[in-house]
Formats: structure tokens, sequence, C-alpha cells
């Protein structure tokens, strides 16, 4: 896919669910009492992954429109046992969340994932979930996963890593563990999707500062369900807008959960220009419209206690950076290492071959920024979604262009993503 350099972006865009939301919507759905309308759902390759997996195990799911969803729990115990290996594709949130809610089932449930999943460690949730006595085994610490139910019972579980995943598949299987409370500690705080949607269904969940713990349930009910839209998905055009000069784009209905905005909080210290209108909570999350000016931007540092609440948008920060008037630096982000792709490497490397100054260091990158448009020129996606959608927005403030590589990998979480972006571009000034 060639991306050509536009002038300026314009307008007023909607992007499609969240993808973290969309995955717990159907989870939860799934093992809820009755019907669950979900509307603005995400479809993309990974929330279809979850769809099918739990139609596999027993629940029907209809889909009268794109984005609107029927999901017909069958009960909190009620899923039965896959006829063949479940396909979670690319998606590592519903491999690591699932196995959660398979710990409290009956019978015997085989994971598989494709091959960037396949490489990824699932350790961190078979540990925590054979601790509350749940029977999960990794190969290798890699998918296949394994997991048969058995009774469980509750834990306290310190998480080593902040990770939202993790967290979440150990509340999952904290409703299936009689006799008290299944609580998570986290390092950092995560995002809260988990813990907020559960508490909409019922669940007798309680938050208190650095940790958060559930009871068991009997049953959980969410009825009806709106999504807000991505904010890992409007990022890309945010930082569009904010680095291509005389931009002016507003991104409408997109969820602001404050554990999901960092990169907004990262630039405006940069310097960007940012107006939130129309605060408001959908499906029981903030959220809001979001409209970014382009402006003169200057480089920040990201430290560690920072990198949960903009994980996902390491890499447009670098871009963003490599825009910047001065040095930018990310430090304690070595999860990126434990990605789709190995993204401290990706983002170094691909970035450098459109002319960034960028390197890597062991949790993080180095950037120096040049206020100016960069040069452009060939990149690869790498099979990772977030890095086709990075090569795409280098091509947008580029002055010769990006190719970008495997650029179908945008699939993964946001399949208009190219339609979109050429549409923006078609009525660029
Ligand atoms: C996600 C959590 C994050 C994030 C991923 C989605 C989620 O992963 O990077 O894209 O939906 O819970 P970790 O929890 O492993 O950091």
């Amino acid at each position: 896919m060639r991306v050509e350099p536009v002038p300026a972006l314009e307008g007023h865009i909607a992007v499609p669910g969240d993808k973290s939301i969309s995955h717990r919507a159907v989870l939860i759905g799934a093992v809820c009492e009755g019907e669950t309308h979900i509307a603005g759902f995400g479809r993309s390759a990974d929330t279809e992954a979850t769809i099918e997996a739990v139609r596999a195990l027993g629940a029907r799911v209809d889909e009268p429109d794109v984005d609107s969803l029927v999901v017909h729990g069958v009960g909190l115990r009620g899923l039965r046992e896959a006829e063949a290996a479940i396909d979670c594709g690319n998606a590592g949130t519903l491999m690591r969340l699932l196995p959660g809610i398979l710990a409290g089932q009956r019978g015997r449930f085989e994971l598989v994932g494709d091959e960037s999943l396949s490489r990824r460690p699932m350790e961190r949730i078979a540990e925590p979930l054979r601790a509350l006595g749940a029977h999960v085994e990794t190969t290798d610490g890699h998918a296949p996963v394994v997991v048969e139910g058995a009774p469980l019972h509750p834990v306290r579980y310190e998480l080593p890593v902040a990770s939202a995943q993790v967290k979440s598949a150990v509340l999952f299987a904290g409703l299936y563990a009689d006799g008290g409370e299944t609580t998570v500690v986290e390092p950092l705080p995560t995002r809260d999707h988990t813990e907020r949607m559960l508490q909409r269904a019922g669940a007798d969940l309680t938050r208190a500062p650095g940790s958060v713990s559930v009871r068991s349930a009997t049953k959980l009910e969410l009825g009806e369900l709106e999504i807000p839209g991505d904010f890992s998905s409007a990022a890309p055009l945010l930082v569009a807008a904010a680095i291509v000069p005389g931009s002016d784009l507003t991104v409408h209905g997109i969820g602001l959960n404050s554990r999901r905005t960092g990169l907004l909080d990262v630039l405006e210290r940069m310097g960007g220009r940012i107006a939130i209108y129309n605060r408001r909570a959908i499906g029981g999350e903030p959220a809001g419209d979001v409209e970014l000016r382009s402006s003169e931007l200057v480089g920040a540092t990201v430290s560690a206690g920072e990198v949960p609440l903009l994980v996902d948008e390491l890499p447009l920060f670098a871009l963003a950076a490599a825009h910047a008037r001065g040095d930018s630096v990310v430090r304690g982000a070595s999860e990126l290492r434990a990605k789709e792709t190995d993204r401290i490497a990706g983002v170094v490397e691909e970035l450098r071959k459109l002319g960034v100054h960028i390197r890597a260091t062991r949790d993080g990158f180095r950037i120096k920024g040049v206020p100016a448009r960069l040069r452009g020129g060939s990149m690869d996606a790498r099979g990772d979604h977030r890095l086709a959608m990075l090569g795409a927005v280098a091509g947008l403030s580029s002055r010769d262009g990006v190719d970008v590589g495997g650029a179908d990998a945008v699939e993964t979480s946001f399949p208009g993503f190219f339609d979109l972006l050429g549409q923006l571009a078609a009525t660029a000034r």
C-alpha cells in the first residue's frame, strides 16, 4: 500500500468500536443470563475470533448488523467443550482472557493461535490461574494452551507486570472461586474495562487504589451495551493531524477512559492543540469528541509509570517525537517486546528506513526530533497492525510518501483504516 503525503487533514470522522471492550462484551455476554444486545461493536479479525470462540463453546451470536450483535448467554457455567481447538488467530486478548472463564467450566479446552500469537508469553496467565486451582498447560510457555475446568478457590495475586489481560483473566476466574475474595494487585494502573463491565453485569466487585477484588457469582446480566469508538484506532489519525501542518481533525464518540488516553496527555506536554467536546458516558465508559489541530511540537519523556496508559500508542508517540523540536525518550516499556511483534525493534528499524533518527534501548527508545516532514521510503509492517498504521501516518506526513509492506495487517483491529485514510486524503486541502 502506497501512502502519499497530504497537505492537511481536515474534517469530522468516527472510528469502529473499541476492540478491548468488544472482546469483553462477547466473552461476558456469553456467560450472562439471557440476551446481551451490543451496539457499536468493533468488527475486526481479532473480535471475530472471539465471536467464533464463544459459538464453538455453545453460545449463539446473532449479527443483525455489521456493528450490532446479540449474544445469547448460556449462564456462568454453561459453556461446553468445543469440537476442535479454539482458534484465537492473532488475538492476544482472547487467548489471555478466555482461559479465566474456561477454568470455571466443565471440560477440557484447547486454544491455538497464529504464528505471532504462538510466540507470545502465556505462562503469565497460566501461573495465576493454577494458583486458583485451575488446570492450565502451556507449550513451553506458549500456545497451544490447554485449560481443564476444576473447583477454584480465591487467591490474592500480585501482578509481576502491569497487564490488563492478566488482571482480567484472574478476575474472570475469581467469579468461579467460592469462599472469599479473589484480589488482583497491580504495580501500575492498567485499563479497567473488565472491572467496569463486570460491575455493570452485577458482579460483586470492589476497587481500591492499586487493587481490585471479586467474589464468586451465581449470575451475570448485561442486557444492553453500547461500545464507544476505539481510542487506539483514532490515535493514528489524531497523530496525523498533530504533525501534518494546517490540519484540524475531530474524531467523534471515542472512549476517553483515562487509562487509555495517555497519548493525549503526552501530546499536550509536547505542545499539541487538543480540545475535547461533548464529554459523556457510553456503555459505562467515559467518552467524547476529540479535536486535534497541528502545532509545533517539542520533545517529551514517557516514563515507566505512564507506559500502561499509552502502551499501544507508543509507536505513534515515536512518530510524533520525530517531528518535534528536541529529544524524546521512552523508558520502562520492555512490555513492547511482548506485543504482536517486538515493537521496540519494529518501531526503531522501520522508522529509521523512513529517515527518523531513533535508536533502541533495553526498555524503550530515544528519538532526535526534526521539526519538518520526514523523508519517507519503504517500510514493512511485520504482520503487526499497529506498525501498518504507523507507516501509513508516516506516509501522510512525509515528503516522498511511504510504501507500507504488509498493510493488510490492519485487518486485525481496523479493517476500514485505509478507506478512511483515502477519504480524508481526497478532501485534504
Ligand atoms: C489489552 C491490554 C494490553 C494491550 C492490548 C489489549 C486488553 O495488553 O496492549 O492491546 O484488552 O486488555 P497487556 O494487558 O498485556 O499490556
